[in-house]
């Protein structure tokens, strides 16, 4: 599989410090920042927009914002996201009306200079991506939470998701979010996935480099 990749979620930091708290990750090994964007209509609560990523996009050098866009319109954004800075941009499958419109959607994320990524909340199955969709996007996302809120528990039940997208995209970025930590990054990355997400595990972490370094270790093992 691709390389690992650490993308802290901010959604468990101090959103009133954002930049050093996205600062202190970097520090300790995280190549990614991972953005939550919510709108209070794909999923009940709002979080924060492209006015935010443009802000810690001139605060944090070299900062990678891996942006999660848990959005119901998610093609309105992909202008605002790229000119905020935004450097991956992630839509659910489920936000689309026609999933038939998705490999369109792609070619407006990389037309605007960002990857592409599909993602699949927990109760999609992996059949929902097509072989055409995933050899397009940069990045598939399997939910093992469902999405909305950070400090949830890891739902087992998805990894399986992630073995079979392995094997059906073997050369492709596969990221796991939601509840993953030092308990359940070994599934994770015995299933194939290599792009982690953490919130809670490491913003809530004494030592969140460690953990950082365990994933890694994990994912190329
Ligand atoms: C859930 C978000 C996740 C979440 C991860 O809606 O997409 O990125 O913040 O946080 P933890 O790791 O705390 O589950
Ligand atoms: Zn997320």
């Amino acid at each position: 599989s691709p390389r690992a990749i650490v993308s802290p979620s901010v959604l468990a930091s101090n959103f009133a410090q954002l930049g050093d708290e996205i600062r202190r990750m970097m520090k300790c090994g995280a190549e990614w920042v991972h953005m939550d964007v919510m709108d209070g209509h794909f999923v009940p609560n709002i979080t924060m927009g492209a006015p935010v990523l443009a802000s810690v996009n001139k605060d944090v050098k070299d900062v990678f914002m891996d942006c999660h866009m848990m959005v119901s319109d998610p093609e309105k954004w992909v202008k605002p996201v790229a000119e905020a800075g935004g450097k991956s941009y992630t839509f659910h499958i489920e936000a689309l009306a026609d999933p038939s419109k998705a490999p369109e959607l792609v070619d407006l994320i990389h037309s605007h200079g960002m990857r592409a990524a599909v993602a699949i909340s927990p109760h999609t199955p992996s059949s929902a991506i097509s072989t055409s969709l995933g050899q397009k996007v940069d990045m598939l996302l399997v939910m093992t939470v469902v999405p909305g809120a950070g400090g949830q528990k890891f739902m087992r039940e998805c990894v399986p998701k992630v073995s079979e997208l392995r094997e059906r995209f073997p050369e492709k970025d596969i990221q796991v979010d939601g509840g993953v930590g030092p308990g359940t990054i070994g599934c994770c990355a015995r299933a194939g996935s290599n792009v982690i997400v953490a919130g809670t595990a490491l913003f809530g972490a004494s030592d969140p480099k460690s953990v950082i370094d365990d994933f890694k270790k994990q994912v190329d093992e």
